[in-house]
């Protein structure tokens, strides 16, 4: 009997440190940030809180950076498709975990929220010296953006000219514009990668563009610190070999917040939050997280190189290199059928124009 007492007085003293612990480093981020003791409690009901509540829940910067993005009223047909709730796209180190508690990512593990990454998050931040939208795109109250997709349908159309023209040119992954420049053009604002994705050859430096890091996994976090901090980097972990060495300055780049991936996967393509064991869980494509992202920056958008050729199985995939729609196809990580009909009610309903 005296025996169990001493482990229950044991385990609750464990217990005790182990809360108490946690509680002062909550508390001491609290006060060193935000001057005061007790962490706002996020609202389950972020979704449907009025605007009011909501910003005063909000940290006074994440309101000043949301409302930058509302300087231009929106077509009421987006704010339709994106309820109340606007979310600014980047993380800033200052307040991440106030505005991840707000949007609910504290409730999900990457890739669609912060939770058990918050310190790769921290890390990662701390290497970043801005959370803004690019300074050249504050000062346009009314952007007019295209997404310039991948696909191989942008091949000999010379919409190069055309995708020049907006305001803000959003690209992805690898896909380049040297040698492209008649079909795709030369401007990039916003290019979205990860780290397998992300050049690493300086021919395709461009000090116009910001980079927005998609985060997949923790792995990505210490790879941006690592690779930021002039460490060598090591190609495990990572689903094919991750850039090595960083051609963009710390100041062009971002971090995505997975809120907008999330959005993107569960309210639009209307994933299921889980898998069943045998397959592989879907992710929203880097196209589909850059229309998301377009949709929380722009007035407008339009999208160019969305469209794939189901009928012929050896068309090309991307307006560059070998890769046919067979590769993109068998691909298990994504749900192609899901995006084209979200893509195709995009542009039935006049949400976006397509150039394509
Ligand atoms: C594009 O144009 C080039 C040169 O005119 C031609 O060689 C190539 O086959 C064309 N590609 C497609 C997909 O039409
Ligand atoms: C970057 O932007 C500046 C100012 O708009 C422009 O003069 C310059 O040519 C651009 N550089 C590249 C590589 O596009
Ligand atoms: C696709 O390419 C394969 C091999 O290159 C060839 O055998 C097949 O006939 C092609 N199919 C079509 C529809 O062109
Ligand atoms: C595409 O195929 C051609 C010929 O088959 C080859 O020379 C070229 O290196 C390939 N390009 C890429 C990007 O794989
Ligand atoms: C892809 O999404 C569609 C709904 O758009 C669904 O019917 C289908 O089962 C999904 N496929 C997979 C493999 O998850």
């Amino acid at each position: 009997m005296k025996r169990i007492i001493l482990v229950f007085i044991l385990a609750a003293a464990v217990m005790y440190g182990i809360l108490h612990g946690n509680l002062w480093r909550n508390n001491f981020y609290w006060l060193s940030f935000y001057g005061q003791t007790s962490p706002v409690r996020a609202s389950p009901s972020y979704v449907t809180s009025g605007v009011t509540i909501s910003y005063n829940q909000l940290p006074p910067t994440a309101v000043e950076r949301r409302n930058a993005l509302d300087t231009c009223l929106l077509k009421p047909a987006f704010e339709s498709l994106l309820g109340v709730d606007k979310i600014y796209p980047f993380l800033c180190a200052n307040d991440f975990i106030r505005v991840a508690e707000f949007q609910g990512s504290n409730k999900f593990e990457l890739p669609y929220g912060i939770k058990r990454a918050e310190q790769f998050f921290r890390l990662a931040l701390s290497r970043l010296q801005n959370c803004g939208l690019s300074s050249e795109e504050d000062s346009i109250p009314c952007r007019r953006c295209v997404v310039v997709g991948n696909g191989g349908v942008l091949r000999n159309k010379t919409l190069g000219e055309k995708i020049d023209s907006y305001d803000v040119i959003i690209r992805m992954n690898n896909g380049p514009v040297i040698g492209y420049e008649e079909d795709v053009g030369r401007r990039t604002t916003f290019r979205l990668s990860y780290p397998e994705s992300i050049f690493s050859d300086p021919i395709h430096y461009d000090p116009n563009t910001t980079v927005v890091l998609i985060v997949f996994k923790p792995r990505d976090l210490k790879w941006l610190w690592e690779i930021l901090g002039g460490q060598k980097i090591s190609a495990k972990g990572f689903w094919k070999k991750p850039a090595l060495n960083m051609i963009y300055k710390s100041s062009q780049i971002r971090i995505l917040d997975p809120s907008i991936t999330r959005k993107t996967a569960y309210e639009w393509l209307h994933f299921p939050t889980r898998f069943p064991k045998k397959e592989k869980p879907k992710h929203p494509t880097t196209g589909l997280i850059a229309i998301t992202l377009a949709f929380h920056i722009c007035h407008e958008v339009h999208l160019a190189g969305f469209k794939y050729d189901f009928t012929d199985r050896n068309s090309s995939l991307h307006y560059y290199g070998n890769e046919t729609m067979s590769q993109m196809m068998q691909n298990e990580y994504h749900n192609i059928t899901a995006e084209q009909k979200f893509l195709k009610k995009l542009i039935d309903k006049n949400f976006v124009v397509n150039l394509t």
